[in-house]
């Protein structure tokens, strides 16, 4: 089994540099396989997939849908074609809200999503809820930064017919119990829809056994290349689902006045896809599972719980995150009470400290925690005890910057 040190030896961007990277909730560096299979993708197969009858189109399409099938293997899908690539989790998204909200609700219904989501789930049901009539409910926290169970009970009713919760929150980094949101919106039955972009370089998720009804997640956040998104979708609603977006390849036939679509998977992917980024997130997927989701496991817990240990010692700084280390990835958010997330973010910058700060688009979240923004760390498993060492270090700078100001 490979360590963080091994691990980081994959990665040239931090190997050759003396940063410590600690914003993977926003992306997530690059092992030498992935970038090999993109530019391996481009100097010896690039072609249009699905366009060309000649060898290197077919070959591109080939190697296209093998990373098409490794993304179904990932999450357990039953059919390749459940798997539908897009630009990123933000257009998975809006590609559920357009093509089966719109067509599926209306004002009677209700649409129930956590306070914690981002803003990527948050605005498209805004936009189905002014245009069906359709309520949109939240289920707020309890008081230690989690889904609050009655909360679940009493916000989602026969009347709901879409959840949309997110597996991982991007800001309180608080695990969601996903599996038994799904199995009570479906007694009520409602449709659910999972955001895993947080969690699916950190922890498995099976789309069978949890039987959710779609599933979004971005290619950037693990270890992929920015630019692609996936949408799984279970297979006899998709196929009950308009085209999201019209073009080239996602046709049968055309005609003057009207056309009929593809099949699935391609009904969904209109025009010329990233075919190059797709064969890159492959090659994350093969990383992930040579790393194995149980040493990536083992290796994240004793980072966070290190670095809680040590930020728990800054009597400066106060934490947003559950005391259930169960249920708490690898994100950690904080403030130094008094000085701004931007102000700690640009002095910890100055040390080679790379970490997010502002709202993190979250802001219903934050409101209703009583604050505009926070700094954010969040790990991965390229990242080392060193470099945490390195955050406290200049966490303390920024105290002996700004210590007349700080209540402690
Ligand atoms: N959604 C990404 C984050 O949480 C960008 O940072």
């Amino acid at each position: 089994m490979k360590t963080n040190l091994q691990i980081k030896e994959d990665f040239e961007i931090l190997k050759n540099n003396n940063f410590a990277y600690l914003d993977t909730g926003a992306t997530s560096q690059h092992p030498k396989s992935v970038l090999k299979a993109v530019h391996n993708y481009y100097t010896k197969y690039n072609a249009n997939p699905y366009r060309g009858s000649y060898s290197l189109s077919v070959n591109a399409t080939e190697l296209y849908n093998n990373a098409r099938h490794k993304v179904a293997q990932l999450i357990n899908a039953k059919y390749d074609e459940e798997i539908i690539f897009t630009k990123n989790a933000t257009e998975s998204l809006n590609l559920i809200a357009y093509s089966y909200c719109l067509n599926n609700l209306t004002k009677n219904d209700e649409i129930v999503v956590s306070i914690m989501e981002h803003h990527s789930t948050i605005v498209p049901m805004q936009m189905v809820s002014k245009k069906t009539g359709a309520k949109l409910k939240y289920i707020y926290l309890n008081n230690d930064f989690q889904l609050d169970p009655n909360e679940i009970k009493q916000k989602i009713t026969k009347n709901t017919k879409i959840v949309a919760i997110s597996s991982a929150s991007n800001v309180l980094g608080t695990l969601n119990d996903v599996q038994s949101i799904i199995s009570y919106a479906h007694k009520m039955g409602a449709k659910v829809i999972v955001d895993i972009s947080q969690s699916i370089a950190h922890i498995p998720f099976d789309v069978t056994k949890t039987d959710a009804d779609f599933v979004v997640f971005s290619s950037h956040k693990m270890f992929g290349p920015m630019g692609v998104g996936v949408l799984y979708g279970k297979k006899e609603i998709l196929e009950c689902m308009p085209p999201f977006l019209m073009g080239g390849d996602m046709i049968e036939y055309v005609y003057e006045q009207d056309t009929t679509y593809a099949p699935l998977p391609n009904k969904f992917e209109a025009g010329t896809q990233n075919a190059g980024g797709v064969i890159g997130l492959g090659a994350a997927i093969d990383y992930i599972n040579e790393i194995g989701y149980s040493n990536i496991i083992k290796i994240e817990k004793e980072l966070t719980k290190y670095a809680l240990a040590q930020l728990k010692k800054l009597k400066f700084v106060t934490l947003y995150c559950t005391s259930d280390a169960e249920k708490h990835s690898s994100v950690i958010s904080f403030n130094i009470n008094g000085v701004h997330p931007h102000d700690v973010a640009s002095i910890l910058d100055k040390h080679n400290v790379y970490i997010r700060s502002g709202n993190h688009c979250a802001q219903p979240l934050l409101r209703y925690l009583g604050i505009d923004s926070t700094c954010r760390v969040s790990l991965s498993i390229y990242n080392t005890k060193e470099d945490i060492d390195k955050l406290i270090l200049a966490l303390k700078k920024v105290y002996e910057i700004f210590k007349k100001y700080i209540k402690v």
